[in-house]
């Protein structure tokens, strides 16, 4: 299990260099994945969402710029150089859609929000970094109103042909590339050992049904190496 403080203190460290690294390291392929997180959230027309482990911002953004008027997305991360990132791009961009986005402080443990306030929770590559899962899931099936619809996008088990390249990618090109990035190799050895750690999409969907939610299901994205899973809160 991640050591909460560890994660923060790691994203706190590469937090101005974040945008670039994900960029690079993906060959823009990430600002594709969180078009289809978005897209998977305009279905049910949601007005109030969270968007959680918002880091610096893509997401939120995307979905005040993708979902239309009306809409209010709350981004909130426990790590403030990564909200800080994510304010100085609000302020920068310029774009009155963006004023539909509050950041806030808060950890995905302990939400700081009450039960039942939001239609659609999103979080893109936030939940393999949570300590406790099964706690931040459900934490966000409880800020959820009966019937609201969770979004998680995160990396997956890449099909078994893919897996070789894969991994000699992430193990031996990304540190690498992403320390001429961002300086922090260690970083990103982490992110190759938590997305190894991490479930496939069947034992994600396993534990999202475990948490409360309904009608789960998952979609595979660029050969499975990222995996869009949603659910619905039951309706009372
Ligand atoms: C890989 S970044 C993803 C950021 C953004 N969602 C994106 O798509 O670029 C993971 C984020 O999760 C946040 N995070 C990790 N554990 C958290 C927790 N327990 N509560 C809130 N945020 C957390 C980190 O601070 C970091 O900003």
């Amino acid at each position: 299990m991640p050591d909460p403080v560890a994660i923060n203190t790691m994203f706190a460290q590469v937090a101005q260099r974040y945008d670039r690294a994900n960029r690079i390291l993906s060959c823009g392929v990430d600002l594709w994945w969180r078009r289809r997180l978005v897209a998977s959230a305009r279905t049910h027309h949601p007005k109030h969402i969270l968007d959680l482990a918002t880091g610096s911002g893509d997401v939120a953004f995307a979905l005040a710029r993708g979902l239309g008027p009306g809409v209010h997305i709350t981004g909130m991360d426990f790590c403030q150089p990564m909200l800080e990132v994510a304010l100085a791009k609000q302020i920068i961009a310029g774009d009155p859609r963006l004023a539909a986005v509050t950041f806030a402080p808060g950890d995905g443990l302990n939400l700081p929000l009450p039960d039942a306030s939001f239609e659609a929770v999103t979080i893109a590559f936030g939940l393999r970094n949570m300590g406790d899962r099964a706690r931040a899931l459900e934490e966000m099936r409880r800020v959820l109103v009966p019937g609201g619809r969770l979004h998680v996008m995160e990396f997956s088990q890449p099909a078994p042909w893919l897996r070789p390249f894969y991994y000699f990618y992430m193990r031996r090109v990304s540190p690498r590339l992403a320390g001429l990035v961002t300086g922090e190799p260690g970083a990103y050895r982490y992110l190759c050992d938590s997305i190894a750690q991490f479930p496939d999409r069947d034992g994600l969907a396993a534990e999202i049904r475990r948490a409360g939610f309904v009608d789960v299901q998952a979609v595979s994205l660029t050969g499975g190496i990222v995996a869009l899973h949603t659910g619905q809160r039951p309706a009372d």
